[in-house]
């Protein structure tokens, strides 16, 4: 894939991310910038089916190879990438997982791209309204810092909690794409959402 625009670089900038909102009562909801000390727990995330969760598993890799890997990319370009970055998810402070973008491509022209998002919550920071707190935060701070024109996400038919709380963040179903990813021995569906640039302005006029 070729790079983004430059600009996609400046994602967060000084390591600070100023948008915070609250998620339920007494909890508040924050992204950061991936700093070193978070490294060794996002390693354990990408290892562990438990604590990624089942939809994030790739397969079996040890803490030992996604440190490794982590580490030589933290080193590089501090998770943040021209076509992709990580970010932290913080509860009160507290890290709570990750959130990170990659770069989808729609057509040839260098404006036909968007951010495709993901996130992995620690299991006890899951079904509390976080999920889709940093996904709402996320979008925000990605239509704030790029040009993108939309914002994608897609997850497997099965993950009933990752859809709900991307509709409660503002994306809308976009379709079902068949037989995209191999998991566990075989492929699975994933279903497609999106949320474009006007449907997020929208949003910001009314609240
Ligand atoms: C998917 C994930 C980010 C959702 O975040 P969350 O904080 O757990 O979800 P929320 O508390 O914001 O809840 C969102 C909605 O999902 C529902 N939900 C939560 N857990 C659920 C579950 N296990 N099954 C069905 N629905 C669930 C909630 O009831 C809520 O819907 P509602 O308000 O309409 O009732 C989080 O569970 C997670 O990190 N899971 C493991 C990693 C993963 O699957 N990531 C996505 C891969 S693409």
């Amino acid at each position: 894939m070729s790079s983004v625009p430059q600009i996609w670089r400046a994602v967060v900038q000084n390591g600070a991310m100023s948008d915070v909102s609250p998620a339920g009562p007494g909890l508040t909801v924050g992204l950061r910038a991936v700093e070193a000390r978070d490294i060794p727990m996002m390693a354990e995330i990408r290892a562990s089916r438990e604590l990624g969760g089942q939809f994030n598993f790739a397969g079996p890799m040890t803490v030992a190879t996604a440190l490794e890997d982590l580490e030589r990319r933290f080193g590089a370009d501090g998770l943040q990438g021209s076509t992709s970055g990580q970010f932290v998810v913080t509860i009160d402070g507290t890290f709570a997982g990750d959130v990170g973008w990659r770069t989808a491509r729609w057509g040839p022209s260098p404006q036909s791209v968007c951010p495709a998002i993901g996130i992995a919550l620690l299991p006890q920071f899951r079904g509390r309204g976080v999920g889709s707190a940093a996904q709402r935060l996320f979008v925000s701070h990605l239509f704030n810092r790029t040009p993108a024109n939309r914002i994608q996400a897609d997850t497997a038919i099965e993950n009933i909690a990752e859809q709900r709380a991307l509709v409660k963040a503002g994306f809308l179903q976009e379709g079902i794409v068949r037989g995209c990813e191999w998991r566990n021995d075989e492929w699975h569906d994933h279903v497609l959402y999106g949320i474009t640039r006007a449907d997020w302005e929208s949003t910001q006029q009314r609240t």
